[in-house]
């Protein structure tokens, strides 16, 4: 297996970006996790991401591009999505919009459905990569589905191995955690998915929102089983079970565990989402029986944070 990993300077990500052109596969960092893009306006590029990936065809993609310039002739901005890309973007926020009918877009990118979720990623890798390219490009977390996202370009190696063109290392993603989801096709914003930007940053700007909406998902993605380790996982541990690895929060942790890693001592949830998803991929094997995660705090960034861990936790269905 020769994966193409190679640091992410600008000759590199000049090659990266005639590599997108040409119909293939890149996986690049973002501030948020690791992306597997590809042309969106390419139907057959875009195959390839569901394929590498094996996702399941009606989960769309997210669309990356430069900033809001290069974002309104494939979506419909009204005022509230201008004022929400001009305060976080760029940065970890992915938009729900209706989606130009003269976009160009890929159909299977946006699976087939009449909107379009798009972000202006921060990292400056993704950047030149996107201005490289000078296209849309579509990019899920650069995982196999329904694994933990990958912070560092190790783990892209690990996931999708020799499946990718290339894979630019930028080191690892500092907010370790995806894009918040925000749809805007309705009267009233509904956050899909809790992720980078929360929601008390959101509501600062738009007011309150309306909370996950219950049913079936609206975002196709969010299904219940998702981010899964191959141990089982424990949420809210107060103590030790045998064999048990703890990611622990906060300088109190409870003792009698095989081995402890902290995502943050100090108790910061900023710090605990960088650490998030290496950390469980560092404790994902025996001869640990499980994994156990100390309570996290329900705002800010904990609800992100909460959201990964209990989807992490949830048993997946059998195939
Ligand atoms: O931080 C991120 O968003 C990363 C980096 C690479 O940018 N990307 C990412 O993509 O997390 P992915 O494919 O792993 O998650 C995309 C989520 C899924 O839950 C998907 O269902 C939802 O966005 N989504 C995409 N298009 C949508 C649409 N038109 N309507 C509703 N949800 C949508
Ligand atoms: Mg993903």
């Amino acid at each position: 297996m020769s994966a193409r990993i190679v640091p992410a300077c600008p000759p590199a990500i000049e090659r990266a970006a005639r590599l997108l052109r040409a119909g293939k596969l890149v996986a690049f960092p973002t501030e948020t996790v690791y992306g597997l893009g590809a042309d969106a306006t390419d139907e057959r590029a875009v195959a390839a991401i569901f394929a590498a990936k094996g996702r399941p065809r009606f989960n769309p993609l997210i669309l990356h591009v430069p900033g809001l310039a290069e974002a309104e002739p494939l979506a419909v901005f009204d005022t509230r999505a201008r004022a929400l890309a001009a305060h976080f973007w760029p940065g970890p926020l992915s938009l729900v919009l209706p989606r130009r009918a003269d976009s160009g877009l890929s159909l299977l990118a946006g699976a087939g459905l009449d909107t379009v979720a798009i972000r202006a990623p921060a990292h400056p890798v993704a950047q030149a990569l996107l201005r490289g390219a000078g296209r849309p490009i579509a990019a899920p977390s650069a995982n196999r589905s329904g694994r933990v996202s990958p912070t560092e370009a190790g783990h892209v190696v690990a996931e999708l191995g020799d499946q990718v063109a290339l894979i630019l290392d930028g080191g690892r993603t500092p907010v370790g955690l995806e894009s918040t989801v925000l749809d805007l096709t309705g009267a009233t914003p509904a956050l899909l998915r809790p992720g980078g930007v929360t929601l008390e940053e959101l509501a600062a700007v738009l007011g309150p929102i309306a909370a996950a909406p219950t049913g079936p998902p609206r975002s196709p993605g969010l299904l219940a089983s998702h981010y899964a380790p191959s141990l089982p996982l424990r949420l809210e541990a107060t103590d030790a079970r045998p064999g048990e690895a703890l990611l622990a929060f906060g300088p109190d942790a409870p003792s009698g565990f095989a081995e402890v890693l902290w995502l943050s001592y100090k108790g910061d949830l900023a710090e605990a989402a960088a650490n998030l998803f290496a950390m469980l991929r560092r404790l994902d094997r025996a001869p640990f029986t499980g994994i156990a995660v100390a309570p996290i705090p329900e705002h800010g960034l904990g609800r992100a944070i909460n959201d990964r861990l209990r989807r992490a936790a949830t048993p997946r269905p059998v195939r």
